[in-house]
């Protein structure tokens, strides 16, 4: 399949995302001031970023697990069945879970993942979402904490692919497809 020509714009800086995540590392280390050891459980593949350079900054101990769920395929509509395609390596009963996806859109990853990990029966699942696209939700859910709230475009970087490339940029950018940029000079 030939891939319609398409730019990426600039949304969030690196160092803009930097910044939040040290603001994020706070409240979370704030609420789990309790605990000895949290289970930061990474959605796969688009956390694998964020999660990496949010537990650098979480100073506390952690566990690190995965677990991957259904998304795209290679399009950019949501496939509303979520399934899980790798589960966690160990248990989570009794224990202090935070839960790292890279963005919420319709809800539906996110809301089927706490219904699975919530029936292991942890002590504390809370949920941490880099981005929120509230324009777009089906399901009425909202992370615990989220990075920034983003209007309804599709965005890549930062752990976030379009059909499994860009995800190394060190940004998030907005894809832009060639034959939808609005003319100069055209009405708004
Ligand atoms: P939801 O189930 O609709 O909330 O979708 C969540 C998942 O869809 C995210 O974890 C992403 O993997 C993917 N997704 C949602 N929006 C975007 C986007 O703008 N770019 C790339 N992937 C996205």
């Amino acid at each position: 399949m030939t891939q319609r020509p398409y730019h990426i714009e600039t949304m969030i800086s690196a160092k803009a995302i930097a910044a939040r995540i040290e603001d994020l590392a706070k409240e979370i280390r704030q609420a789990y001031r309790d605990t000895d050891k949290i289970v930061v459980v990474g959605l796969l593949r688009g956390s694998f970023v964020f999660i990496a350079d949010l537990v650098r900054e979480l100073e506390m101990n952690v566990e690190v697990d995965f677990l991957e769920a259904s998304s795209y395929g290679s399009g950019t509509e949501s496939s509303r069945e979520v399934k899980i395609l790798k589960d966690l390596r160990g248990p989570i009963e009794g224990r202090d879970v935070l839960v790292v996806e890279d963005i919420v859109d319709t809800g539906h990853t996110l809301s089927a993942v706490l219904k699975l990990l919530q029936s292991r029966n942890p002590r504390k699942l809370e949920t941490i979402a880099l981005l929120d696209k509230p324009a777009r939700r089906e399901v009425d859910l909202k992370a615990t904490w989220t990075g920034f709230e983003i209007p309804d475009a599709f965005v890549v970087g930062y752990g976030i692919d379009f059909a499994q490339a860009n995800r190394n940029l060190p940004f998030i950018g907005s894809v832009v497809f060639d034959d939808e940029v609005p003319e100069a000079g055209g009405k708004a």
